[in-house]
């Protein structure tokens, strides 16, 4: 039974991957750790998980947290962290996976662009490392998570962009220029830390776009619909944040290719997620909504040709929290130590 260290338990994703891992038949959960509330039990911090969770925090860089055996270590913490920490894991003989953009990209330069959006510091702390990172969607790199030690798990619109377009781009069904994606998250996609632009009243009953000048995620998505396309992808997105907790919807939108028609446009997409578990496709009859798939790890694509004005498009349903963050992750998991991909995740949302 494999031996999992999380680094940021008292975070949203990490809360995700302590009851992920709770409820999974192989993985145990060794050790947790954050930066606050050092000693506390995790129970203590989050009452909810008493009698499930009661393993101290630890502080990430302490001897006694160092020295917990593990066989993978989980890092769900802001930028900046999992760098600092994956080398020493991995030369310890562990693997390790990562939440945020750390690893993501398999070059400095892409690194340094990506970090650069966010007003970061451009220089990687560990650039050796980046060659070997794998990215962290199961659908599109399943063999190569298979024998990774070292994951980046993607972004959350990233996620569901990806998804919704992948079977249109790699197969031509949509023209290369002029992909739009219009992106609605809920509010838990920022984390536990509260901001004024976060607090209730200016959140509950209000809408708002931001970072349109080129949002983090955007690097993910046209890197990996390059790969897929054999040729530039560019998109143009647009984040929203509604008032919703958990939750993106993504509508993608394109322009069909030359004799593109629904019937084509659902087949392809059926044949290219057959072998994915947590992919449905549905077709614009089928009412779908982001509460179909809440707490649940499934990505819910709807694809609608729209023959009178040659408009692709393809709806995009996740819970941002779970096949956008620790879903995804113990799906990763589950390939990287050779389990079923489905194993401790395969339950409907929950509803209402
Ligand atoms: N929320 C989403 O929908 C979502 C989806 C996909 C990916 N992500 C990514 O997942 C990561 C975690 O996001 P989140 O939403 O779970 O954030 P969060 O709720 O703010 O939690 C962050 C966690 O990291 C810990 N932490 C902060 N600084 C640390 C440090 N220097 N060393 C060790 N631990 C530290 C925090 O502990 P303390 O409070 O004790 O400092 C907390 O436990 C981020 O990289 C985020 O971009 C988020």
């Amino acid at each position: 039974m494999p031996d999992v260290k999380i680094i940021g338990a008292t975070g949203y994703g990490g809360l995700g991957m302590v009851e992920l891992l709770l409820r999974h038949p192989e993985f145990r959960i060794a050790a947790v750790a954050a930066t606050q509330d050092v000693g506390k039990p995790l129970s203590a911090v989050w009452p909810y998980l008493e009698g499930y969770c009661d393993l101290p925090l630890h502080a990430p860089d302490a001897p006694d947290f160092l020295a917990v055996p593990a066989d993978v270590v989980v890092c769900s913490t802001p930028d900046g962290v999992g760098m600092v920490n994956a080398g020493r894991e991995l030369s310890a003989g562990r693997k390790f996976l990562d939440f945020s953009g750390d690893f993501r990209f398999n070059s400095e330069d892409l690194y340094a662009e990506y970090a650069r959006r966010l007003g970061k510091d451009p220089q990687h702390k560990a650039p050796e490392l980046l060659p070997r990172a794998v990215y962290g969607l199961a659908e599109l790199h399943r063999d190569e998570l298979g024998r990774a030690d070292l994951v980046g798990n993607p972004g959350c619109f990233a996620v569901s962009c990806i998804l919704g377009l992948a079977p249109a781009v790699g197969d031509g069904l949509v023209e290369r220029a002029g992909i739009v994606c219009d992106c609605k998250s809920g509010i838990s996609g920022a984390g536990k830390k509260p901001s004024p632009s976060h607090h209730y009243p200016e959140r509950y009953d209000s809408m708002n776009a931001y970072r349109l000048s080129g949002h983090q995620h955007v690097m993910e998505v046209e890197r990996e619909l390059t790969n897929l396309a054999g040729a530039e992808i560019a998109v143009a997105f647009t984040p929203q944040v509604v008032p919703v907790c958990r939750g993106i919807l993504s509508c993608l939108y394109g322009r069909l290719a030359p004799g593109i028609d629904q019937k084509r446009l659902l087949s392809a997409y059926r044949e290219f997620y057959a072998a994915s578990p947590f992919v449905a496709v549905k077709d614009a009859a089928s009412p779908v909504a982001t509460g179909d798939v809440r707490e649940s790890n499934r990505c819910v694509v709807t694809v609608a040709a729209d023959e009178r004005t040659g408009t692709f498009r393809a709806i995009s349903h996740i819970d941002n929290l779970l096949k956008g963050q620790a879903g995804s992750a113990v799906q990763n998991l589950n390939l990287m130590f050779g389990y079923p991909e489905t194993l401790g995740l395969d339950r409907p949302a929950a509803h209402p």
